[in-house]
């Protein structure tokens, strides 16, 4: 495997950029420019370099190289899995940000976002990311590492409800999903999946942009890299996307230092 170190932005301000500049390469343009337009008023996605700079960190090979990036935000969370909501990431960002700014003590952190620089897939160094993650909320002494997941095969099956493709399993009883895969066998649990992780819209004129593909009629449309499709109303100018996501939890364990 690549050797790499971890490094967080609280060490190093230069990394938000780059790190951003990974997620602007790999994420869908919806993703990350699509308005909030769910139950909660999602606070902007920079902010969280701002509230929580040591929970944000770049792993670089050895020659300064960013492989990859994680980000966590940490929140108050009574350990009850059924009380996980449907609005999974956008829940978890507006609770976050409002405990950290009313200084409401955090329990748990959650993870908001992993990758891997494609050069250097398919080496377990998404693993080593939750790894970390976990250290960082055993450091803190939360026990548990919450996380709505977005499972990388998704888009491929954009008609299959979430609840549904999460039942789908490999003959050795293992999700199909290759990144619901990687979250088990480092020792998550699946807890359930949620309809609307991140509710977002746009005009029409954003979808097009964003989907790279005309959209000259009102209805449902699968954009590409997107895990359902895109509600487009011409008369109201508006696109309207739910993006399921899949609710895991990783024991953090005891800081034994
Ligand atoms: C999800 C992600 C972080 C996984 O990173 P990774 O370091 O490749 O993870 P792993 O090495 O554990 O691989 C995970 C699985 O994907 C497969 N895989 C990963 N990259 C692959 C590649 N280039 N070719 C074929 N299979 C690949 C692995 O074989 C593994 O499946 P397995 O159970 O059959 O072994 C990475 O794919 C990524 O950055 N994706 C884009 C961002 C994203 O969607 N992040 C997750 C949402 S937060």
């Amino acid at each position: 495997m690549t050797k790499f170190t971890v490094r967080t932005v609280a060490e190093d301000w230069t990394l938000q950029e780059r790190i951003e500049a990974m997620y602007r390469k790999l994420w869908p343009r919806p993703i990350l420019e699509g308005h909030p337009a769910g139950l909660y008023a999602t606070p902007a996605w920079e902010t969280i370099y701002q509230r929580w700079p040591q929970l944000q960190f770049a792993l670089l090979d050895t020659e300064g190289r960013l492989v990859g990036a994680g980000n966590t935000a940490a929140l108050p969370w009574e350990q009850d899995v059924a009380e996980l909501p449907e609005e999974g990431f956008d829940w978890a960002m507006t609770a976050a940000c409002q405990a950290h700014d009313l200084k409401t003590p955090a329990t748990a952190l959650c993870a908001c976002g992993i990758m891997v620089d494609p050069a250097f897939r398919g080496q377990g160094i998404s693993t080593v990311a939750l790894e970390s993650m976990r250290m960082l909320a055993r450091a803190a002494g939360y026990p548990s590492l919450i996380a709505p997941v977005r499972p990388t095969a998704k888009w491929r099956y954009p008609l299959i409800p979430m609840a549904a493709y999460l039942a789908w399993q490999t003959a050795d009883g293992l999700p199909f999903d290759p990144w619901l895969r990687t979250h088990v066998r480092a020792g998550g649990r699946i807890v359930k999946s949620c309809s609307c992780s991140a509710t977002l819209s746009g005009t029409v004129a954003e979808w097009v942009e964003w989907g790279g593909m005309p959209l000259p009629g009102s209805g449902q449309h699968l954009l590409p890299g997107l895990f359902a499709p895109v509600q487009i109303d011409l008369e109201e100018d508006r696109g309207l996307y739910m993006e399921p996501a899949v609710w895991v939890v990783h024991p953090v364990g005891r800081d034994t230092r």
